[in-house]
């Protein structure tokens, strides 16, 4: 055994591949191995299996060092909408989108223009993603470039994979948030060149949404995203109807909000649409063809009042989706208690979505919408070791309620329902322990 190899024994659950029914695809060990080394999975194999085909001599190296989890081991989540600033305004009363960004967003992100602010708080938020058992985000900083060097020297400290840009926003915004069509292509540019794919860092290209950026600013966007292929792009799209309708008067020549988008070429594999609840069927051809990403935020979506998220009719017209927190708007950064509320959200539209196909869209379906799957979002050998144990054990109700569970559906769906970040008990980032509860 090497110094840098883990193995670890128990309970495991992943979606090895990309698919439309999570439900069946996926691999379940209920004794199982999973080895990692220099910061990858290595093997992943029935643990009798494995331990049968080793040599005596093998099998007195590895025993020793053999960790035995007593939860369930899963791939760590990936949060695919997020606003790291937003986290000192979280639970803000009394308003829906436009009001809630003008009374309690922006002042909150103005503060991050000082940098040893922005390094605190990137920080804490980011300890607080491993403690919700949550490995990789994809986040929204603030106009100011240090907010952006602040984020990543904090996620490469603990070697995440994490992406992030700053936002660019040149109008209808406070002064202290403004930055040009210029500076913010110059400033996103040079925040490209410094971090993406530097160590596990991976940029966005992120215009706020359309109603805070200039068309000149959306074109150099576009610009940007043409000269750096495989960054990513991140934005907002038909979260609020009156958002909607001031799209509408703003780009009076559009067809819909996403043809705003379109027409400076933000649309495209690795763009990330945040809410998409009101689209017209122009819209999700658009995101289909293109094959971009729709990011599903029920607590935000439930908490701003913004809509029913139309989940199976997204599914149904294979576009990418992923279920995100959207905190400051979502309300919090656990991923099951956002699925738990998804869950909730198809109900009042008479549907069902599975606790497998939950957590899929955290993981696998997350990794697939970002194109990130051959790195993060299972376990298959090959990939980077971000894991995370569950305990169900953890909480008495759930607890109680999961002895009495038949199945693993039935047992992950009363994870989903009355789980939170107290049921992650350690989180593993590219093989190191980086959390322990307790
Ligand atoms: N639309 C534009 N900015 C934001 C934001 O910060 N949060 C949400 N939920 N929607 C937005
Ligand atoms: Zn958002």
């Amino acid at each position: 055994m090497t110094m840098t190899q883990s193995i670890h024994r128990g309970e495991i659950l992943h979606f090895p591949a990309t698919t439309s029914n999570p439900e069946q695809n996926h691999e379940y060990l209920q004794d199982g191995i999973l080895i990692t080394e220099n910061g990858l999975i290595t093997a992943l194999a029935d643990a009798q299996t494995f331990l049968n085909s080793l040599s005596e001599q093998e099998l007195s190296h590895v025993l020793p060092g053999m960790i035995h989890h007593k939860g369930l081991l899963i791939p760590g989540m990936i949060d695919s909408h997020v606003h790291y600033p937003q986290m000192e305004m979280i639970a803000s009363y009394g308003t829906q989108l436009l009001d809630w960004l003008n009374e309690y967003t922006f002042p909150a992100e103005a503060k991050f223009c000082n940098s040893e602010y922005a390094a605190k708080q990137a920080k804490q938020f980011i300890e607080q993603l491993f403690a919700h058992g949550t490995t990789t985000a994809s986040v929204f900083a603030t106009v100011h470039p240090e907010s952006v060097n602040a984020f990543f020297s904090a996620a490469e400290a603990c070697q995440a994979r994490m992406i992030c840009g700053k936002v660019m926003m040149d109008r209808n915004c406070p002064d202290n948030l403004k930055d040009t069509a210029e500076s913010g292509y110059a400033q996103t540019r040079q925040l490209i060149e410094q971090w993406h794919k530097q160590g596990r860092s991976l940029y966005a290209i992120t215009p706020r949404f359309a109603p805070t950026s200039s068309p000149e600013q959306l074109k150099k966007a576009g610009q940007l995203a043409k000269q750096h292929p495989d960054t990513f792009i991140q934005t907002h799209l038909s979260e609020n109807i009156q958002e909607i309708e001031w799209v509408k008067s703003l780009y009076p020549e559009s067809p819909d909000y996403l043809g705003v988008y379109e027409k400076y070429d933000l649309v495209r594999e690795r763009a990330l649409f945040g809410h998409c609840i009101h689209l017209e069927s122009r819209e999700y051809q658009v995101l289909k063809r293109e094959q971009a990403g729709i990011i599903f935020c029920p607590t935000s979506n439930l908490f701003i009042g913004s809509g029913l998220f139309p989940y199976f009719d997204v599914k149904d017209k294979n576009i990418p989706v992923a279920i995100a927190s959207d905190v400051g708007a979502g309300t919090s950064l656990s991923l099951l208690t956002n699925q738990a509320e998804a869950y909730k959200i198809l109900q009042l539209q008479k549907q069902n979505l599975n606790p497998l196909e939950a957590l899929y869209l955290c993981t696998q379906g997350a990794a697939d919408t970002m194109r990130l799957s051959d790195k993060i979002g299972n376990l298959n050998p090959g990939t980077e070791a971000d894991f995370v144990e569950l305990d169900f054990s953890a909480l008495p109700m759930l607890s109680q309620r999961t002895k009495q569970a038949k199945s693993l559906t039935e047992k992950l769906f009363a994870l989903m329902i009355l789980g939170d970040d107290r049921v992650i008990r350690r989180t593993y980032v590219h093989g190191q322990c980086i959390y322990t509860r307790e």
